[in-house]
């Protein structure tokens, strides 16, 4: 039995807790997700390579669906996109929120029915939005006030448009300074406070083309506690109230983004989304009874938290080197697969696969091949003291933020994704080649 002072003993069981629910050890030192040893798809695939978990992507989008039974469940395709994870969340019933037109053409190309698609963007270029009209996207979410008239003129005096409006509410929530868009003075959004929001949505009623369905606002990414979307529900419910005053305008929709946190090393906590749900709904009834209002339509845009726990890197080891106050283990990926490190400081949970060993577990700098001494993984991790090279890492929690973030840095190339199910292992999108980068090139 632990005290309250004793630190609680790592069980086997929270050492995969940031793990797909697919992972499991058949023996020591060999690691399956979804059926597949994670050895196999290395030894096939070749490294750096991404995996995903197709269980484990449709069944966090269940659990969304089952915890917001009336809302409209979006996936935020920037955490992660490919054809199938279109068609994975297509079918488990989700929208899909955009922010450019590649990802709104590969989604729609792919057969997700457009009109179940948000496009965002703080600066939508003129090709976002023609793709955007071209392709009969759902709704628009209008961030700037330039963006009105653009929006009006492209749609024509014929033409319609659902629109929403992108809300600053005040609100500083998330992971870190650099992924927090729900506060004031930063890029994205209308503010309250300054009366831009209430300009911008009193213009857009001015426009017969544009059908103002509801409001919207994202506080930031990696946020973990319930409270900052109590507090934005609060915020906006007070708009749509001064809104009705005004205008005497009844808004429909009210989307709260996203930026649900989950768990990248064991113990970290991870927003829980059955209390977000029966909490959100309740202030959400209460401000509107309140307030006098019907009750709007509830939207959400998870993307990390659907994406990122089901995804893992896999890396060999190119190098070890003992310096004075640390050991290095190099791998053959880094800060062009994965940023988040030297972008946010995000910590991750580096282990050994593939082979057992009995070595303890030692302080070591998991660090990439990059030309840049901030090209560091995972600082300050352990692993067994016998770490060498062709050994195989794999990082959990990889899914969201990885493939869609990375950079064609020293030219490298792009890792492939390979999903796995049921036991078996497909490639999704294949790496990119050396044949890949020169065929861009192509002046002299
Ligand atoms: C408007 C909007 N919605 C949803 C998301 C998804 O956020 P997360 O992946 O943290 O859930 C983002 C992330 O940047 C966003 O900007």
């Amino acid at each position: 039995m632990t005290t309250l002072h004793e630190p609680a003993v790592p069980t086997a069981a929270d050492a995969l807790s940031v793990w797909p629910a697919s992972a499991i050890e058949p023996r020591e030192g060999e690691l399956t997700v979804g059926g597949v040893p994670l050895s196999e798809v290395a030894d096939r695939f070749g490294t750096p390579v991404y995996v995903i978990d197709e269980d484990e992507v449709r069944e966090r989008c269940r659990t969304y669906r089952h915890a917001f039974p009336d809302a409209e469940v979006l996936y935020a395709a920037k955490a992660f996109l490919c054809r199938a994870m279109v068609h994975w969340v297509a079918e488990e019933g989700l929208g899909l929120d955009v922010c450019s037109a590649g990802e709104l053409e590969l989604a729609v190309t792919t057969g997700f029915p457009p009109e179940r698609i948000v496009l965002h963007g703080n600066a939508k270029s003129p090709r976002d939005l023609d793709t955007a009209l071209r392709l009969g996207v759902g709704r628009i979410v209008i961030d700037s006030p330039s963006e009105i008239a653009r929006l009006a003129a492209a749609v024509g005096p014929h033409g319609h448009q659902k629109v929403m409006v992108r809300v600053v509410p005040g609100i500083s929530a998330g992971g870190h300074e650099k992924i927090r868009t729900g506060a004031e003075d930063q890029k994205f959004g209308l503010s309250i406070s300054d009366g831009y929001a209430q300009h911008a949505i009193a213009r857009i009623l001015d426009q017969p083309q544009l059908e103002l369905t509801g409001l919207h606002c994202h506080l930031g990414s990696q946020i973990t506690s319930v409270k900052p979307y109590l507090a934005a529900v609060r915020r906006m419910v007070g708009l749509l109230a001064r809104l009705h005053e005004q205008h005497g305008l009844v808004l429909r929709e009210l989307d709260l983004g996203g930026g649900h946190g989950i768990a990248y090393r064991p113990g970290e906590p991870a927003l829980d989304l059955t209390t977000l749900a029966r909490k959100v709904r309740a202030e959400l009834a209460e401000a509107c009874t309140a307030a006098g209002l019907a009750v709007p339509r509830l939207l959400i845009e998870p993307g990390r938290a659907i994406a990122g726990p089901a995804g893992i890197a896999l890396y060999h080891v190119l190098s070890v080197k003992r310096t004075g106050a640390h050991t290095y283990v190099a791998v053959d990926g880094g800060m062009s697969d994965n940023p988040r490190p030297a972008l946010y400081g995000v910590r991750y949970a580096p282990r050994l696969v593939g082979r057992h060993s009995g070595a303890a577990p030692a302080p070591v700098t998991v660090v990439g091949r990059h030309c840049e001494a901030g090209d560091i993984l995972a600082a300050d991790v352990e692993l067994p003291d016998d770490i060498r090279p062709g050994d195989l890492l794999a990082v959990p929690a990889a899914g969201a933020y990885h493939l869609s973030m990375a950079s064609g840095y020293n030219m490298v190339g792009r890792p492939p994704v390979v999903a796995v199910d049921d036991g078996h292992a497909r490639l999704l999108i294949r790496r990119e080649s050396l044949e890949d980068i020169r065929s861009r090139d192509v002046g002299l």
